[in-house]
């Protein structure tokens, strides 16, 4: 079975739906649970599951690189398939990255290429844009700009604050993200690179994900 190993640095609810999938259909096995955050909520999910944990506190650390050499110390560890960041809020240096490069993914809550970065939910509103979501992708060393792996969207709606908006994205975030690493540990999709190009090729198990919005209809 696939193997995949988790970094976190917060609440973690990403983590856990990666967990339910990983009980509900074994399609990955989660290896290990790491945050950079000793006091991240999800790493008490990882251990109400049963899972291994790891804590590598980033300010004990005088560099982003000593950092990121102990991380990939504590991932190797446990010798994954695949190393996904649910919700790690930090920066990897060029050398992480490239170590993982092709088995390291990312869930970033806009429609990349839109509005990398933070904040995205206000940056979605003050650009007035009509729809918003969720992206999957792969991280390469430009930040949020990997190939993109799935999407998930939602419809912007009148009155929506950054917080109602990031409420719904991240409902089809749990969706969405467990489904996109199914896609890839099953190979339905994989990682294709060349000198010049670098995307996701396959078909997707599912349709694009869509908020369904007047359900009644
Ligand atoms: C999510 O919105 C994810 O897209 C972003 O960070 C947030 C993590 O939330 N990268 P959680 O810790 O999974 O609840």
């Amino acid at each position: 079975m696939p193997s995949v190993v988790i970094l976190i640095s917060g609440r973690g609810s990403n983590l856990q739906a990666l967990i339910d999938h990983a009980t509900q259909t074994s399609e990955y096995q989660i290896r290990a649970v790491i945050s950079n955050r000793p006091k991240a909520a999800g790493l008490d999910l990882a251990r109400a599951a049963g899972l291994p944990t790891a804590v590598l506190d980033h300010t004990a650390f005088d560099s982003r690189e000593a950092f990121d050499a102990a991380l990939a110390e504590q991932i190797d560890r446990f010798d994954s398939d695949w190393v996904v960041l649910a919700g790690f809020m930090r920066v990897l240096t060029p050398g992480f990255v490239q170590r993982y490069l092709g088995r390291l993914i990312n869930i970033h809550p806009s429609l990349l290429p839109a509005f990398p970065g933070l904040k995205t939910h206000q940056q979605a509103l003050d650009a007035g844009v009509r729809v918003h979501g969720a992206t999957v992708h792969f991280v390469t060393p430009e930040l949020d700009h990997g190939p993109i792996v799935d999407q998930a969207v939602v419809q912007v709606l009148p009155g929506d604050t950054a917080e109602t908006l990031a409420a719904r994205v991240l409902k089809l975030e749990h969706v969405l993200f467990p489904r996109a690493l199914a896609d890839l540990c099953s190979g339905r999709l994989r990682w294709s690179a060349d000198q010049t190009t670098q995307t996701v090729q396959g078909a997707l198990a599912a349709p694009l994900l869509i908020e369904m919005m007047n359900k009644g209809h």
